[in-house]
């Protein structure tokens, strides 16, 4: 009662265009307030959802690595199986692969691999050769090559990847008159390092004012150390990375092996760590090495990808020279190496060299290059490409070249052979 009428009184004593001007700047007011509320909401969204764009990229790489390092000494889930059976794979994960519990053929595995780590090791050391990338047949002694000129420590290096055809390639290169390149793999930034940079240039061959020196070690692209190295030797080194489809590339390292032990299980078995279940064996070097993104991640810390060069290890084998092109570009070299100097084998079912460095007669890469794959289930296959295709979107993406092995699923693609 008392508040109408004090409420009253006020009315009655303030004049009512006061009244009228007080109740506008309030709704003023309000009808402000309400805008800017409105155009923070907007912003919020907008900026949250390019946050959101950008959070989902960085999550999806950290996802990805996350999978791989638990991966890497576990095993990787087969997405399609997560669907089907998650509460069996979820059993199955705990029970995988303990830190002690390495299983025999595992252990067998990695008896092997450190077998061939070793000979690898002797070959460097100047032992006679016997290790998986180096063609024996295209072997040459570093102390063949020309001594005019001077020994420099490599301004361009193939690092990668193993069974992308990096024979082929350094074979090509090795045609042009500006390039001179070591025969074997020094594997310097893996194996010997400690050996110094003068045991390591003293490898190269000499080359005269112009000449680009060169070498090759594909095991460099998935050594953890090989960046900081090479980019404390040379900052500003051009690499060359050839890829492949990482499912043939295992294939292709799996038939590398199996020509030296036959005695290994199948393909098949060393893909899966318990197949029933789905469960991917990424450990396996031969899977590993085919996750191109995570290798590239850390050679990203050290150069910017205006210094590296990647080149397809499927279109090498259909347009050599076309691929050759490219990488003189790169390199900073005349297109000297062309489609003249390349002829198709039919035997051999590869491209060849009319005349490569050392010879003036025609010549192919030697047996060990260009093998017949035994034949893998295309189930596993199946389930590989699957595994790759986060993988592979993400090197897309990185590299800004899509290299499209996702349409060799259909087996449509150029180079698709298996
Ligand atoms: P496969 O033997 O599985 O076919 P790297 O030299 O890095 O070890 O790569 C070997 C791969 O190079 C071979 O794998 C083959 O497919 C590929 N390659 C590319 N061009 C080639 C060529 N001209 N001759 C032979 N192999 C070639």
């Amino acid at each position: 009662m008392a508040f109408w009428s004090s409420t009253s009184v006020f009315t009655s004593k303030v004049p009512r265009k006061i009244l009228f001007m007080f109740t506008l700047s309030l709704s003023v007011t309000y009808l402000f307030y309400s805008l800017m509320s409105c155009y923070n909401s907007f912003q919020f969204q907008e900026n949250y959802v390019y946050q959101g764009r950008l959070v989902t990229e960085e999550t999806t790489f950290v996802t990805l690595r996350e999978k791989l390092y638990s991966t890497s000494s576990q095993v990787y889930l087969d997405e399609e199986f997560v669907e089907s059976t998650a509460t069996e794979q979820t059993i199955a994960v705990s029970s995988v692969r303990n830190s002690v519990g390495i299983d025999e053929r595992t252990a067998g595995w990695v008896r092997a691999q450190a077998a061939t780590t070793r000979s690898a090791a002797a070959a460097a050391a100047g032992e006679p050769l016997e290790f998986s990338t180096t063609d024996s047949e295209l072997r040459r002694a570093v102390n063949c090559t020309s001594d005019y000129g001077v020994k420099k420590l490599p301004q361009a290096i193939i690092i990668g990847v193993k069974k992308g055809g990096t024979r082929a390639l350094l074979e090509a290169l090795r045609v042009h008159p500006d390039v001179r390149a070591v025969g074997n793999e020094p594997h310097f930034f893996d194996r010997n390092y400690e050996k110094g940079l003068d045991w390591y240039r003293e490898l190269m061959p000499s080359t005269l004012e112009g000449q680009i020196t060169m070498e090759k070690t594909p095991s460099y692209f998935v050594t953890n150390s090989a960046p900081k190295r090479i980019h404390s030797m040379a900052r500003d080194i051009k690499l060359i990375i050839v890829v492949r489809n990482p499912v043939t590339r295992a294939i292709s390292d799996y038939t590398q092996t199996l020509s030296k032990r036959p005695e290994i299980p199948t393909f098949e078995v060393l893909a899966f760590k318990n197949r029933t279940l789905g469960l991917i064996d990424a450990s396996w070097s031969a899977l590993r090495i085919g996750i191109y993104a995570l290798h590239l991640e850390s050679w990203m810390q050290y150069f910017p990808l205006s210094q590296m060069h990647f080149v397809s290890g499927e279109r090498l084998i259909v347009d050599p020279a076309g691929e050759m092109a490219k990488v003189q570009d790169f390199l900073g070299l005349k297109r000297i190496v062309t489609d003249k100097h390349f002829y198709f084998n039919k035997t051999k079912g590869f491209p060849c060299l009319k005349k490569p460095e050392d010879s003036s007669t025609p010549r192919c890469l030697g047996k060990s290059k260009g093998r017949t794959h035994p034949k893998i289930d295309p189930d596993v296959i199946r389930r590989l490409h699957k595994f790759y295709k986060p993988f592979n979107m993400m090197f897309y993406q990185m590299t800004g070249q899509n290299f499209q092995w996702e349409l060799e699923e259909d087996g449509n693609s150029p180079g698709f052979r298996d």
